[in-house]
């Protein structure tokens, strides 16, 4: 068994739409932003709408050969039924650019941000949602099926789930079990009849979901308590997809952190193997995510990407340790037998950081918030020559193969 990246190996970064593209008048979370729901306004975001060659440019300069975006809804369907030509075609030319660089187009349908017509129309809760749905990925699939290389229908559909229909900490910002079922359910539909529109007409992209993926631990992982919460925890991470196992091409993950519980304050703990949390107050733990991908693979044995995984860090001073531990990480899971096919760093730039704004920085480049300038860090060189090494790694792999 290599312990090797193989040649073919997605090396990506990822953005999403709303966090990015600024002036994203008419979705629902522009709205809760006015409401006052969120530290800042994402007002221009990175102004992505418009430098797009940049972001692109900037991540085929990093030696990448894939890149994660999301379509913003409202822009191509901005009346129920009405689609915008414009929005349309703007996103063909950004896709178009991708190509040229050499970027392979993983493209989400639904980073979180719904048009506000759908929200009057009962949003996820409201059988409607279904229908709406996939007539937006029918559209989407049609128009510029062939300029995308995988789909992701659902960024995370947990955390929007939990958030907009239990805490209410995300719009719709309801604390209501009954709607958050319903919403969860016509979720699911809503993934798999898309699934369906998508094989019927463009049946060579794979298609899925990636989730957001949590490790919870024990203390001693000799007590009951550590099957038991392991028991929970794959429940809980993989529910979205054991309900869509046959309508998924591969298994995406987003990871981040693990948790330690315990019966005795502080109850939750960050698992650390760093000094401190970082700027989001997490911990750093790469063996989560090593976790991650075997029981993922292990419970689908399909191929896994790693579609999220990053670290705030303004400084820049943990980054790059962070990028390496991490994808040494997935080199083991790899060795270990399971079949990963890619890992995306979150995030290109510093973006819009939901309900935090443009507090925590993710970016493996700052943005200058007046004029919009991007500007790499120091990670962003050496995420570029770890690429670098892992790829020839694997030609030379390849090579003595052929000997
Ligand atoms: C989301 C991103 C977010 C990132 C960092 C993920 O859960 O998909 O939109 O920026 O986490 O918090």
């Amino acid at each position: 068994m290599t312990k090797k990246f193989p040649p073919d190996f997605l090396w990506g970064v990822a953005h999403s739409s709303h966090q990015v593209e600024g002036n994203s008048k008419g979705n629902d979370w522009w709205d809760w932003e006015q409401k006052g729901k969120t530290k800042d306004l994402s007002g221009w975001a990175c102004d992505s709408w418009n430098r797009y060659p940049l972001d692109n440019k900037l991540a085929e300069d990093l030696g990448c050969n894939a890149f994660r975006i999301s379509l913003e809804w409202f822009r191509i369907e901005p009346k129920k039924g009405e689609f915008s030509a414009a929005g349309i075609e703007h996103y063909r030319k950004l896709l178009k650019d991708m190509k040229k660089r050499g970027l392979k187009r993983v493209v989400t349908l639904w980073h979180w941000t719904s048009p506000l017509w759908f929200v009057e129309d009962g949003g996820w809760s409201d059988k409607r949602a279904v229908g709406h749905f996939s007539s937006y990925c029918q559209k989407v699939m049609e128009e510029l099926g062939d300029e995308v290389d995988l789909f992701l229908t659902i960024n995370e559909p947990r955390l929007p789930l939990n958030r907009g229909y239990l805490t209410g900490g995300f719009p719709p910002g309801k604390q209501n079990p009954f709607l958050f079922f319903k919403a969860r359910r016509n979720m699911i539909d809503a993934h798999r009849k898309c699934y369906d529109i998508c094989k019927k007409t463009r049946p060579n992209i794979p298609v899925g979901v990636t989730q957001f993926c949590n490790i919870f631990e024990y203390k001693n992982p000799k007590s009951f308590f550590w099957g038991f919460i392991k028991t929970m925890e794959k429940k809980y991470n993989w529910y979205f997809q054991d309900n869509i196992k046959d309508k998924q091409d591969f298994i995406g993950v987003n990871y981040y952190f693990a948790m330690e519980l315990s019966f005795l304050p502080p109850f939750v703990k960050m698992k650390n193997v760093d000094k401190e949390l970082t700027e989001m107050g997490w911990g750093v733990y790469p063996n989560g995510l090593f976790e991650v991908l075997m029981t993922g693979w292990k419970r689908f044995k399909k191929p896994v990407y790693i579609f999220e995984n990053g670290i705030a860090d303004e400084k820049d001073a943990r980054r790059a340790k962070y990028v390496k531990i991490h994808t040494e990480a997935v080199n083991d899971a790899i060795a270990g037998g399971a079949e990963v096919k890619g890992y995306f760093y979150w995030s290109l730039l510093d973006n819009f950081e939901w309900r935090l704004g443009y507090g925590p920085k993710f970016g493996l480049c700052a943005v200058d918030r007046d004029t919009m300038e991007r500007i790499p860090r120091k990670s962003y060189f050496e995420y570029k020559k770890l690429i670098a090494k892992y790829q020839k790694e694997a030609a030379m792999a390849k090579d003595n193969h052929k000997k």
